[in-house]
């Protein structure tokens, strides 16, 4: 774990941030391998009945998820497993593989604590996932499976695109995400649109309900959507009882950057913070009973608590885990053990949603 204070410049000195995530993999897959997994076990975990909840029917121990797309393809759950974190979502995943977008597509804005990419959903294709998956040993926190739409595939079959996904990853999911918000996949982003969305969401959902065992299904929205096209999505939600909305993907505003980019893709960490937390916000208001995971921008126990009292059950995090390391899953969790008992709130379920207007 200190390990990573010696390893960080060497990350970081890399031209090429992927060459930096590639390696970064490397050593995840480590520390996957016991006795490293029992020692950062051992080192991260942090164990309180606060943390605890159930959201769409699963148990989580905390709720500091990572992201999809740290882990595209599923090679370092273990590892990840053993850094303290309350899930993992892996993908996103498309039905076929496909090489993404030429390289350099990941770029680090070391200023503004943001990064902007344009991998394009660079993955060995759904097949590939499921067979890897089902050689994984038990993984004891829930895994989500993020499904994406294949380039070639065009708008109109796209439904059967993430259908395809879906059946082959089910057995090995315990939620899953469609993502319909990446910058990266030319029209992806028009599936946010009510007819295209209705098509996919019913497709999936009507999988889902008709096998012996319903998973739930989320969807992933971006955080530059308008109001009215927030209120379609709901509305599409609402229609077929979809599970949970994980709110935000990356943004493709510069708005507030002191770095000088004209780097296409898009942007997360901290300048993404404020946004995604007001599309919770209001989602929340719409919506209460509908289940979210907070995420853009969190690298402190204080932002991941400014998203739940948005209205978040649970968060994720990527650029944070990028730039502070693998103890900032303890460091979340433990700051929130204390602002929960500060605020006099038994468990961290009694703390979303409280704060109805714009905090910071
Ligand atoms: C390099 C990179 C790759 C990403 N790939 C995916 C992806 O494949 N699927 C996805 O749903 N989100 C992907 N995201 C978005 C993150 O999951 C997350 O929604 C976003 O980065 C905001 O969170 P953050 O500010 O904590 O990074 C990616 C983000 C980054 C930085």
């Amino acid at each position: 774990m200190y390990m990573f204070k010696l390893i960080r410049p060497l990350l970081f000195s890399f031209k090429d941030p992927e060459t930096a995530h590639n390696l970064a993999l490397s050593f995840l897959k480590l520390a996957g391998l016991s006795p490293f997994a029992s020692l950062a076990n051992f080192l991260t975990q942090v164990d309180n009945a606060a943390l605890r909840q159930q959201v769409f029917g699963l148990d989580f121990k905390n709720p500091v998820g990572l992201a999809g797309g740290f882990d595209k393809h599923g090679e370092v759950l273990k590892g990840l497993e053993a850094l303290g974190f309350g899930f993992l979502e892996t993908g996103t995943i498309t039905k076929l593989p496909q090489p993404g977008n030429p390289r350099q597509r990941i770029f680090r804005l070391n200023e503004d604590l943001g990064i902007i990419n344009r991998l394009g959903f660079n993955n060995a294709g759904a097949e590939v996932l499921a067979k890897r998956l089902s050689h994984l040993n038990k993984i004891k926190i829930p895994i989500g499976i993020s499904l994406g739409k294949s380039k070639i595939t065009g708008l109109a079959d796209s439904a059967k695109d993430y259908l395809f996904s879906l059946q082959h990853l089910y057995p090995y999911g315990d939620y899953f995400a469609i993502n319909v918000s990446s910058p990266n996949t030319p029209g992806l982003r028009d599936l946010q649109g009510k007819e295209y969305l209705m098509e996919i969401v019913s497709l999936l959902l009507g999988f889902s309900n008709n096998v012996d065992i319903k998973k739930p299904i989320l969807l992933k929205i971006a955080p530059d959507l308008s109001v009215e096209a927030i209120n379609e999505v709901l509305e599409i939600c609402k229609n077929f009882s979809i599970d949970g909305i994980i709110a935000t993907n990356t943004t493709l505003s510069r708005e507030g950057l002191k770095s000088h980019t004209n780097e296409a893709g898009g942007l997360s960490g901290a300048p993404l913070r404020a946004k995604s937390t007001e599309v919770i916000r209001y989602i929340h208001k719409q919506m209460p009973a509908l289940p979210i995971i907070g995420v853009g921008g969190i690298f402190t126990a204080a932002d991941a608590y400014e998203k739940i009292k948005a209205g978040a059950s649970l968060v994720q995090i990527y650029t944070g885990f990028i730039y502070e390391g693998p103890m900032i899953v303890k460091k979340i969790n433990k700051g929130l053990v204390e602002l929960l008992k500060r605020d006099g709130f038994k468990n961290i379920s009694e703390a979303v949603g409280v704060d109805p207007v714009r905090s910071r």
